[in-house]
């Protein structure tokens, strides 16, 4: 098991945008088991290669409950199709300890992606896994969830992050 450390805003590599994925090898595979490894250590329910400073369209999510089997998915090279039903759903980001707020994102989305072994699948998503989606490829393309906020709440947001880094220095 390898742990990646995982960036914090304002990193400036959080806002570099993903490249597609074209090699799909042994080190992927092993990346994607690192990034799981993260992922659940941190835990939190996805994990995008950008906050480990890997910028290829890489993100894995699991948003099975606390009693139910792990669902792993990966998604590589992620497209979103056919989005519905807009709702504001509280989000956090492991790249943005201790805040979370209100995002509107989509409630239903239809995803095609590829797998670890570059095979394209499609799935119907909808609720957490439907927003999980949306926040890991908002990573891809270098935005964080905070950027979709009001101005006012995101000067909010900002303050709180710049007093906690005063406090950790
Ligand atoms: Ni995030």
């Amino acid at each position: 098991m390898a742990l990646l450390t995982i960036l914090h805003d304002p990193d400036p590599r959080l806002r570099i945008p993903a490249k597609p994925v074209s090699r799909f090898d042994a080190a992927l595979r092993r990346l994607i088991e690192d990034m799981f490894d993260t992922m659940y250590d941190a835990p939190g329910v996805g994990l995008a290669a950008t906050q480990v400073g890997i910028a290829q369209r890489i993100a894995v999510m699991d948003c099975a409950g606390k009693d139910e089997p792990p669902q792993k998915i990966v998604m590589i090279n992620p497209e979103i199709s056919e989005a519905e039903d807009q709702q504001e759903m509280e989000e956090g980001c492991l790249s943005i300890p201790e805040y979370r707020d209100k995002v509107r994102r989509y409630n239903k989305l239809h995803l095609r992606a590829l797998d670890a072994e570059g095979k394209p699948y499609e799935l119907q998503a909808e609720g957490l896994l439907a927003q999980a989606i949306q926040h890991e490829i908002d990573h891809l393309d270098g935005k964080l969830y905070i950027d979709r906020l009001s101005s006012l709440k995101r000067e909010r947001y900002k303050k709180k992050r710049d007093k906690l880094a005063k406090h950790a220095a």
